[in-house]
């Protein structure tokens, strides 16, 4: 699947746009339109739902982006939150510099009298064999040696820009888990194991953002720090150790669950070199994205470091008193780190489907039914008959005390169907003739009316009384062929 398609439908159809776009657009800033939210906001609420409301060992947060600045001296990010960073001394574009042999090359070939190419990233020139040494954006600049960089965004706290007043914009929302952690226990009185959820804003100041949403510089992360007792013992392993293991597992299940395809996903271990400087392990979920393997989420176990960091900087004591041992133990953390907006971009790029149906191409977005944007859409068959437009009008009304329900009336109904697909709507309803009758000829209508379901196009005709029932058991998860079983095709 190619990026520039997602970029594209995104646009046209209200999903994501670039910020700013009448003034040229901000770099790698972009703005959820009214799908996109839609999306964006159910993807953070069925992660609310599975892995906080339902379960009795997770309690929720929602702290504030700027925190004290002393928390970003004891986490270590303002000592370690680097990235290095080279610039071309010609055109003076800026890359990471571990990143530049990922990029495509410009090359000036000696051997075809200078001619200019691009060349794909990693590979040398096909006529003078030649690598890439120069800049890879203008081909001719050389770059500098390679200089630390901090991604934090730099604000001031008040009216007066001084030192004193130098404050950061978070860029993770993890931190503030751990600040927090002694007011939950307390507040919340709570026994180990138990986990701290947050879904929010996080700021990075990227060097080299892009591939449209996968790296930006302002984006949400969902993150989850689940405190164990590291002297406890979960079949026979330590307590970290396994519930590490289950994060992955339970993490690994959820991004399946929604939608994507298992041989989309895979895992990956860091290497001892590339780990944190707080975390003990780290393994990636991967997802083939458009741009190919790239990470979707970490999941970390940190260790104690960052309760005894923020202990030590704080001068308070954040520790569990383990009734059983009679002591107080510092508690080990595992931490699932997923983005929000990652996460949107590979159930959109998974969902996408070009199908050829009765020889023209549909587009579709094949969305888990409870991350949809829209759930229903209320097509009149005729917009002409009053009492048709009146009952489909009816009907929105009914069903969007529930869900997000759309009414579409600006086109026939085979178009109304195709832009329905394009953006996931898995459920579509029409109101014909036989639904309401034609009283000038003495008919009256059988008062149902068709429900298409979007990946097998069935449709069925259900009694309008008994449409919130059959939307309810169908958006509930029941399966499409166990509730077509029991009502009649059109024309059957
Ligand atoms: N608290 C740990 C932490 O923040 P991370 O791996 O740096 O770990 C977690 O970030 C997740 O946040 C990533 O797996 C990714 O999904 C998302 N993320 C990180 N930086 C991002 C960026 N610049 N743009 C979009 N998403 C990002």
């Amino acid at each position: 699947m190619n990026m520039d398609v997602l970029v594209s439908l995104s646009k046209r159809r209200g999903f994501v746009f670039q910020s700013s776009e009448i003034y040229g657009g901000t770099g790698s800033c972009w703005d959820y339109g009214p799908l996109g939210v839609e999306l964006k906001n159910n993807i953070k609420r069925v992660w609310w739902r599975d892995f906080v409301q339902n379960r009795a060992d997770m309690v929720g947060i929602d702290a504030s982006i700027l925190m004290h600045p002393t928390v970003w001296k004891a986490s270590g990010h303002l000592d370690h939150f680097t990235d290095p960073m080279v610039d071309c001394r010609e055109c003076k574009h800026r890359f990471r510099a571990d990143h530049v042999d990922e990029l495509p090359w410009t090359h000036y070939c000696p051997a075809t009298k200078g001619n200019k190419f691009t060349i794909p990233a990693g590979e040398p020139c096909g006529h003078c064999g030649q690598r890439r040494t120069l800049c890879p954006e203008c081909g001719k600049g050389e770059l500098t040696a390679p200089r630390q960089f901090n991604l934090m965004f730099k604000t001031f706290m008040g009216p007066v820009e001084e030192d004193a007043a130098v404050t950061y914009l978070r860029p993770e929302t993890a931190q503030a888990m751990f600040v927090n952690f002694d007011n939950v226990l307390q507040s919340m009185r709570l026994k180990l194991p138990f986990g701290i959820a947050q879904a929010g804003r996080s700021f990075r100041n990227e060097i080299t953002p892009g591939n449209f949403i996968f790296r930006t510089r302002e984006f949400e992360q969902m993150e989850i720090e689940y405190f164990v007792n590291p002297n406890d013992k979960v079949d026979g392993r330590p307590a970290d150790e396994y519930w590490h293991d289950r994060w992955i597992e339970d993490c690994m299940a959820w991004f399946r669950r929604y939608g994507l395809a298992a041989d989309n996903l895979r895992l990956r271990e860091h290497e001892r070199d590339e780990l944190a400087h707080y975390a003990k392990r780290t393994v990636d979920i991967e997802d083939r994205f458009p741009i190919g393997w790239s990470e979707l989420m970490g999941i970390a176990n940190r260790t104690d470091f960052d309760l005894k960091q923020h202990s030590k900087w704080s001068g308070k004591s954040l520790t569990y008193f383990d009734e059983e041992r009679k002591e107080h133990v510092v508690p080990y953390v595992v931490e699932p780190a997923a983005g929000v907006d990652r996460a949107l971009l590979a159930f959109m790029a998974d969902a996408y489907r070009e199908e050829e149906v009765r020889g023209e191409k549909r587009v579709v977005l094949k969305f888990h039914p409870e991350l949809a944007p829209v759930k229903v859409a209320v097509l009149p068959l005729l917009k002409k008959r009053d009492d048709i437009v009146r009952t489909a009008q009816t009907i929105r009304v009914d069903l969007a005390k529930h869900w997000r329900v759309v009414y579409d009336d600006t086109a026939a109904i085979g178009r109304l169907y195709r832009r329905q697909d394009e953006v996931g709507t898995p459920y579509c309803v029409t109101i014909d003739v036989q639904t309401v009758g034609d009283s000038e000829r003495g008919e009256v209508g059988d008062l149902r009316v068709t429900i298409r379901e979007r990946d097998s196009m069935e449709q069925i005709r259900v009694p309008i009384a008994e449409l919130s029932t059959v939307f309810r058991e169908l958006l509930d998860g029941a399966p499409w062929s166990q509730v077509s079983g029991r009502y009649p095709s059109p024309r059957g």
